[in-house]
């Protein structure tokens, strides 16, 4: 029976399914494990079970055992894990794609509208002193305003199919432009900048990379209309917070909703004060049902790559 190291909680009945096929070593408390714990708790397995919260850094995959073959993580993006260190070393790296989209979708709508009707202000009115009156608290509409997405693949598209719902008119920067039956009504950009100078509103859902660091910085943020609204659902990485931040108190960006930010847990704490910045903690996928399926993925992935040698949600040896 193959051992491996699960770094995190996971839901109950994924934790009993990776017991009845592997041998597993479980985190009962749920704390982050340091690197040099998931070095060492990881010594005598043959494959990690991750999640977003472990940095598997080029020198953390440098230092495990020789034994692990895969590094399964229970989650789409893999900014955590340096891919090409694992690469040299012959480690799998898997993903959970698909399973994920609805829910991460819902949440980027939700961080959209959190920060188009002012939510934030809104909920803290309610606690202090309800009020009400013609012109409070205005905030801006989705309905029949343009939406920008950064990003068109499996999220970006289902984020664009809700948008159209509440009446968007959908405008994407992307790789490559999509096929017609994906890309549907939404106008492709190939440059980003022409897709700012059009996002009234805008969403990131591209992966975290080294091309997509900061790519909203100073520079960038000129060229969206004034009083745009920008919201994150992908990685933190995506953004510069001080660039954001001046923008947000100049009124350049009308608000900002949030779902992931840099450094999580360890918030820029100006995103805390700000009255037009909605956020909330990495909920994308938080739903029983995914992250159930999550779970279920992520250790039939390792099972996969046990059994043939091979798994199709491989990210970085095909
Ligand atoms: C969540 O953020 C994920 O990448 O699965």
């Amino acid at each position: 029976m193959k051992k491996i190291l699960i770094t995190r909680k996971l839901i109950k009945s994924s934790e009993e399914y990776a017991a009845s096929i592997f041998d597993v070593k479980l985190n009962k408390e749920d704390r982050v494990l340091t690197k040099d714990e998931v070095i060492s708790q990881s010594n005598d397995c043959d494959g990690i079970l991750t999640s977003l919260t472990e940095k598997l850094d080029a020198d953390t995959i440098s230092k495990l055992s020789g034994k692990i073959k895969i590094i399964s993580n229970f989650a789409v993006g893999v900014g955590n894990i340096d891919l090409d260190a694992a690469k040299k070393r012959n480690i799998v790296v898997t993903n959970t794609p698909d399973v994920l989209t609805d829910a991460t979708a819902e949440i980027a709508i939700l961080v959209l509208l959190g920060a188009a009707r002012r939510a934030k202000e809104g909920m803290e009115w309610t606690k202090k002193n309800w009020k009400w009156s013609a012109d409070f608290l205005m905030g801006k509409q989705l309905t029949g305003s343009r939406l920008g997405i950064l990003g068109m693949g499996r999220i970006g598209r289902a984020v664009a199919d809700r948008a159209r719902s509440f009446g968007m008119r959908i405008h994407y920067y992307n790789r490559s432009r999509l096929d017609k039956n994906l890309e549907k009504d939404a106008i492709y950009h190939k440059s980003f900048e022409s897709l700012l100078s059009v996002s009234d509103f805008f969403s990131i859902n591209c992966p975290a990379t080294k091309e997509t660091r900061h790519i909203i910085n100073n520079k960038t943020i000129k060229h969206f209309p004034d009083g745009a609204i920008i919201s994150n659902s992908a990685r933190g990485d995506m953004i510069d917070d001080d660039a954001m931040v001046e923008a947000l108190k100049n009124g350049k960006i009308f608000s900002l909703g949030l779902d992931v930010y840099n450094g999580e847990p360890n918030i820029h704490p100006e995103y805390l004060t700000l009255p037009n910045v909605f956020v909330l903690p990495h909920l994308g996928s938080a739903t029983i049902k995914t992250r159930t399926a999550m779970g279920d993925l992520a250790i039939n992935n390792v099972d996969e790559f046990f059994k043939t040698g091979k798994c199709v949600n491989c990210v970085n040896l095909n």
